[in-house]
């Protein structure tokens, strides 16, 4: 994994929207794994003024996200749908067509779930995806004890993340008990990986997660597995690290020889 510390959560916004736009600039047909949460609303702020004000054009990306809620319908305030649209894709000249978010009221959800995997296979696969982490140690929403070969399908959630996501609520209780997830199988099988974090209180799960032992209680460590992940973090995020002298060490020999 290559292991980037910038000084803070607007630098890895940028850093993050960086990376995703010179992908773009290579392929303008990329497919782009997109992320919930609160971590990649400052990398969807930047890519829309690269928009905006760059001309970054997204007319040709095929997106594909993570995860919705179980029972939330596309409009649904709370909705992984609507936060996409509203903080994304309404600002920018995605082609909704090219839009795929797991459908939360999807009627016959096994079936759905398989069929969401074969249109990630039918578009050749998803380029380069985007994650956050949650607070126990999640990607997308891949609770502790998913299998690291799992596949796209409805999971329940844990009680921390009810809890964690709740700020997204009027109250705890609303918080769906179940979610539509791609799993960490299907993860992996991006040809890309981009994590952010930021913030003291990702400090724990980013140093378990990055030099900890790979395990399902904490289903990020399957990304040791990846052969391109890439991990932009803050100083807080990255301050529980042993190897944090290294990181640096070789992130300023990078720049040195490649310019980055
Ligand atoms: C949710 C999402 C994850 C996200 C996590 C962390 O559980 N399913 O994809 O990474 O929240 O969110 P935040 O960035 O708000 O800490």
């Amino acid at each position: 994994m290559e292991i980037v510390i910038v000084a803070d959560y607007e630098k890895v916004s940028m850093l993050a929207a960086q990376i995703i736009s010179e992908e773009l600039k290579k392929r303008p047909n990329l497919v782009l794994g997109l992320a919930t949460g609160e971590t990649p609303l400052g990398t969807y702020r930047e890519l829309t003024r690269l928009h905006r004000e760059e001309g970054l054009d997204f007319s040709g990306v095929t997106t594909f996200n993570l995860d919705e809620y179980v029972g939330f319908s596309l409009d649904h305030p709370s909705s992984y749908n609507y936060f996409m649209w509203d903080t994304l894709f309404n600002h920018i000249n995605v082609n909704p067509s090219r839009v795929n978010i797991p459908k939360g009221d999807a009627s016959h959800l096994d079936t759905y779930c398989s069929q969401y995997e074969e249109k990630i296979k039918q578009s050749g696969g998803i380029d380069i995806q985007l994650l956050g982490i949650g607070s126990d140690g999640h990607i997308a929403f891949n609770e502790p004890g998913s299998s690291l070969a799992s596949r796209t399908r409805v999971t329940a959630l844990d009680r921390q993340t009810i809890a964690d996501n709740s700020r997204f609520f009027s109250k705890e209780e609303d918080v769906p008990r179940f979610a539509i997830t791609m799993g960490v199988g299907t993860i992996l099988e991006a040809k890309r990986i981009l994590l952010i974090a930021s913030g003291k209180k990702k400090a724990g799960v980013c140093a378990q997660f990055i030099e900890g032992p790979i395990t399902s209680q904490i289903t990020a460590t399957a990304l040791q597995l990846h052969p391109a992940v890439t991990v932009v973090l803050d100083v807080e995020a990255s301050s529980k690290l042993k190897r944090q002298d290294f990181y640096r060490w070789a992130m300023k020999a990078r720049e040195e020889q490649f310019g980055r």
